[in-house]
């Protein structure tokens, strides 16, 4: 049998996917590289983000205050040399972007601009007005046109990965135009997926956030580190849970409730509408408890006010904002205030990596969301996430062409003994499975629904166990599901009940690393310990898969080095 082979092999065609192609090749142009997306790369969920990039570039800021903000920010769960190093090379990569053509905003002097962001305690995110991803994913992508080195799999939906003897040798993957289920292997392998975001009802995620990434290293043996930690942005558009960005704040706008009254003052007056996300998502739920939120048809919500800015300043910096309330709310928010609420955001949790993106498993590397390689803690600040795919794509780029230049080819063995296995798996467990009468709509939807409900916003020992009970119930249903579907072309029946697969899986390791942490730290917030307790908790969770719905919990040391804990006071 002959598989398609390579040196490196990167799942995934978003920032990080795309930024560690390109410096795999930049570090060794002999390397022959591949991309594996399940969507065309210009599709990948980056293209939805908005704000901005956090860089630490104007000379009133700091690398320490950056790594400062960004320790806090995370309740004091980084690893403090990853968040070290890291401000130390956004700004390289944003500079690194400007060079490949990134259309940054500028101020007056042609200078990078910079706009204010939850948390951060100087203007450092770097934007190109509110469609940074979008420019962003465009400029990596380009870039990458002008390797040859670089080979793309577009559309080959990733099912398993190749490992034996603890070490990564390519995956099988379904190339959905022919249904064909194929091996491709490499010496390094990068895990660059995305997060997770459609394990919950209300989310700004795209459709295609379905946790892959995280579900393929946990079933080959690699832990998901600190899965209780979930981020709920504060403005996401009722119903749609489409994402206003937090630069509306940044720019000034206001929140209100429902009596017209800037609420944070409540809870965060020393920075209001630039607090970060987790705080300001606990408050908006707390005032909707309080009955001072608006009623709708999609449930509570505030207003996010931006009349006073003036439609000049709207329509420079927040175009896109502006395109969204009149195309899916049918407001011009020069005039109307903008209806939000708490939505799911954001992973902090993830693949195991360590610094350069190596997980335990030789050979395999994980960068961007579906990692976690320290940086994010109990909760990201906003705008670092794209620095980050920047800084740890490049990283495990590297790293993973360090080790393909020096280990030997790939054998067919035991190549063609796994993917003659999963191969079957897929037949037997979905393709040609006969008499099942569960509905795979009806299942998500129904672990979409219980994920909001037990691991939201708040917390109770009482909710996670109902939900661990729930999605329990729900894999054993998942068992029956019935697929009418037996074409091979586009299958999207087959690739959905793959992706649900994997979200039950992931789902699980957020209940229950979330029902372990007997805590309240960054987005964790456990109304029964409402408390960050350091002496039992300042720690990483690692989920480990098992026989049993239940993963095995370990724990592991935050690495401090410059920031002792101290209360997370704004
Ligand atoms: O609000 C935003 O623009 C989101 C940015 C981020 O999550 O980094």
């Amino acid at each position: 049998m002959d598989f398609e082979s390579y040196d490196v092999l990167v799942v995934g065609g978003g920032l990080a996917g795309i930024r560690a192609a390109i410096a795999a090749v930049d570090a060794n142009p002999r390397l022959k590289i591949a991309m594996v997306s399940k969507v065309y790369p210009m599709r990948s969920h980056t293209v939805s983000a908005e704000g901005g990039a956090a860089a630490a570039l104007r000379p009133e800021d700091s690398y320490e205050n950056h790594a400062f903000d960004t320790i806090k920010g995370a309740d004091y769960l980084a690893d403090q040399d990853v968040v070290e190093a890291f401000v130390r090379e956004a700004p390289i990569e944003v500079i690194q972007m400007e060079h490949w053509g990134c259309p940054w905003s500028r101020d007056p002097d042609g200078k990078i601009s910079a706009r204010p962001f939850g948390g951060m305690t100087t203007w450092r995110t770097c934007f190109a007005a509110d469609k940074t991803g979008f420019h962003m994913l465009h400029t990596v992508f380009q870039t990458s046109l002008k390797y040859s080195q670089i080979h793309r799999h577009d559309e080959a939906f990733a099912t398993k990965l190749l490992v034996e003897d603890s070490r990564c040798v390519g995956v099988v993957a379904i190339d959905m135009r022919s249904g064909r289920v194929q091996a491709i292997t490499a010496k390094s392998v990068i895990l660059a997926t995305g997060g997770l975001g459609r394990v919950y009802a209300f989310t700004t995620n795209g459709n295609i956030c379905t946790g892959d990434g995280m579900a393929l290293a946990y079933r080959a043996g690699v832990g998901l580190k600190d899965m209780e930690m979930v981020q709920f942005h504060p403005t996401g558009l009722p119903f749609t849970g489409i994402l206003i960005t937090e630069a509306v704040r940044g720019e000034g706008g206001y929140l209100l409730n429902k009596d017209g009254e800037r609420f944070l003052k409540r809870y965060i007056p020393n920075k209001m509408e630039l607090g970060p996300r987790d705080i300001i998502s606990r408050a908006m739920v707390t005032e909707f408890e309080a009955g001072r939120g608006f009623e709708g048809p999609h449930g509570k919500y505030m207003h996010l006010d931006v009349r006073h800015l003036g439609e000049d300043k709207i329509d420079a910096k927040l175009p896109f904002m502006r395109e969204l309330g009149r195309e899916f709310v049918g407001i011009d928010i020069v005039k109307d205030p903008i209806p939000v609420r708490p939505v799911m955001h954001y992973m902090m949790g993830g693949v195991d990596a360590d610094i350069s993106g190596a997980t335990p498993i030789a050979g395999l590397y994980a960068a961007g969301e579906c990692a976690n390689v320290g940086l994010n803690g109990g909760n990201r600040l906003g705008s670092n996430s794209l620095s980050e795919c920047l800084v740890f794509g490049a990283a495990a780029g590297r790293a993973a062409a360090e080790r393909a230049s020096s280990v030997g080819p790939v054998g067919a063995n035991p190549v063609t003994a796994l993917l003659a296995d999963e191969t079957r798996r897929i037949r037997s467990s979905f393709l040609d499975k006969k008499g099942g009468e569960e509905r795979i709509g009806t299942i998500r939807e129904e672990m979409q629904h219980d994920m909001d409900a037990g691991a939201g916003v708040f917390r109770t020992r009482e909710g996670l166990e109902k939900l661990t009970r729930q999605l329990g119930a729900l894999r054993d249903r998942f068992e029956k599901i019935k697929i009418e579907d037996s074409s091979r072309t586009f299958n999207t029946e087959l690739t959905a009940a793959l992706e649900l697969d994997f979200m039950l899986e992931v789902s699980e390791t957020i209940a229950y690393s979330a029902l372990a942490r007997e805590e309240s730290r960054g987005a964790h917030a456990r109304r029964d310990f409402p408390e960050r307790d350091d002496a039992k908790w300042l720690k990483h969770t690692l989920a480990f898969r098992t026989d049993r719905a239940e993963p095995r919990l370990e724990y592991a040391d935050v690495r401090i080095t410059n920031f002792k804990p101290q209360a997370r006071t704004y």
